[in-house]
């Protein structure tokens, strides 16, 4: 490699897309000169501890833990500890940090002053991100750029608990109907379906293999390493942003269908097939003709090469859950079933790996729980919010330079300007 008129020896990259990342820093650090930018569209590099994402391999690690022994054997609340703090709490330490978030759900009752403002018909993440950045206004100290360490965790701490508070106001908010206060003796997911489905007037029946089910959807969306909603965080947060207006940065990237849209044009593409007759072979050969612009949504993944590994865990669960409610005759069920198959046994699609990912089965458990196709990106938020703050965090720790994404100028190089 020649650089600035220097000739370096040409790097040998072995071992997997992580460690040949490593090998371009280690060169980087010597020498200096060298950074791999795979295209000008991509600026979100950044070191980090967080999660490790193997995309060849199919590997997702929280701080060291396969996602999937985290996904069967943790509760969501612990999870996030493990990704904002680094470890995983002892008993005391869970004790405290959920009994902190217990005593944070409320939301100032002038926030449902702006709250009130709002259309029936807004979307929720608009909602949502508006109440999360109007946190910083009641929590003025937040903007501070010197925060101590108990400052940070106080803002962890609310915003880990105001967050679902408002989540679920969104959705009361598009029903019209009256807000449910947060019941704090009941679990992070139980309090959320609470505040969603339950009525002043009724019993509410949890349904424990629904809460597992949500449990285990909140912990596989914690957190994906560099992403465009994560980035964003990281990139608003660099400027000594507060926590709630870089988290509210987040929500309105992940509100774009490119990011958090997936699940929902999954179950559309479903009930679209679905109202069509429900003639799954129809639309696999459809997918297969290339002069069709029908796409199957939920199939392959950008870093996942082979198999996504949150997808098998969530397929299980999704079975759990709909056989728990009574649905596993549901129609959009038995066309996700049929597609899957074919996914997994024709030629057609082994060969291009196009597999069912977690964004396939996720939406169908939305909707078995009752929850409409406009609030999944808030159940996104909801799960990504520890994997959000453990990333602000750490930048903020490692005291990173504010973020200037990277520019390749390709406009005009110089024009006369000729008055009219
Ligand atoms: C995610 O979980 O954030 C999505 O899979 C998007 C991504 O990681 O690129």
């Amino acid at each position: 490699i020649i650089l600035d008129g220097k000739s370096y020896p040409m790097p040998v990259f072995e071992g997997t897309e992580n460690e040949k990342a490593i090998d371009i820093n280690k060169l980087r650090d010597q020498t200096g000169y060298v950074t791999l930018d795979s295209g000008y569209k991509n600026t979100g590099a950044t070191k980090s501890a967080i999660t490790f994402l193997d995309g060849e391999e199919g590997i997702l690690r929280y701080r060291g833990y396969p996602i999937e022994q985290l996904a069967e054997k943790s509760s969501f609340l612990e999870v996030a500890y493990l990704l904002i703090y680094g470890t995983l709490p002892t008993e005391a330490e869970l004790k405290d940090f959920s009994g902190q978030i217990t005593k944070h759900t409320l939301v100032h009752e002038d926030v449902r002053k702006i709250f009130d403002g709002f259309p029936s018909a807004a979307h929720p993440m608009a909602i949502l991100s508006s109440l999360i950045c109007a946190l910083t206004a009641f929590y003025p100290e937040s903007v501070s750029p010197d925060l101590s360490k108990e400052e940070i965790d106080l803002n962890v701490i609310r915003l880990m608990a105001k967050l679902p508070t408002i989540a679920a106001w969104t959705y009361k908010n598009q029903m019209g109907h009256p807000l449910n206060y947060p019941r704090n003796d009941m679990d992070y997911a139980s309090n959320f379906l609470h505040m969603m489905f339950s009525f002043p007037t009724e019993k509410y029946e949890l349904n424990p293999v629904v809460v597992s089910a949500l449990n285990k959807l909140l912990i596989l969306h914690a957190d994906h390493e560099q992403n465009c909603s994560t980035s964003t965080v990281r990139l608003v947060g660099s400027a000594n942003a507060s926590l709630y207006g870089s988290v509210s940065a987040g929500i309105n990237a992940l509100w774009g269908p490119l990011h958090g849209g997936a699940n929902q044009e999954v179950v559309e593409m479903l009930e679209a097939i679905e109202r069509d007759g429900g003639d799954t072979s129809k639309f696999i050969a459809k997918a297969k003709d290339k002069n069709d612009s029908f796409r199957l949504m939920g199939f392959g993944h950008r870093v996942y090469k082979n198999f996504d590994p949150r997808a098998t865990i969530i397929k299980k669960a999704a079975d759990e859950v709909l056989s728990a409610l009574g649905l596993q005759d549901s129609p959009l069920l038995k066309i996700a079933k049929e597609l899957e198959q074919a996914a997994l046994t024709d030629e057609y699609f082994v060969q291009r790996k196009l597999y069912p990912n977690v964004d396939f089965y996720s939406g169908i458990i939305y909707k078995a729980l009752g929850i409409p196709t406009e609030m999944f990106t808030v159940m996104f938020a909801l799960g990504r919010l520890p994997g959000w703050i453990a990333q602000w965090k750490e930048m903020r720790e490692n005291k990173e330079p504010i973020g200037r994404p990277r520019q390749i100028y390709v406009g005009e190089k110089e024009r006369n300007y000729v008055p009219i």
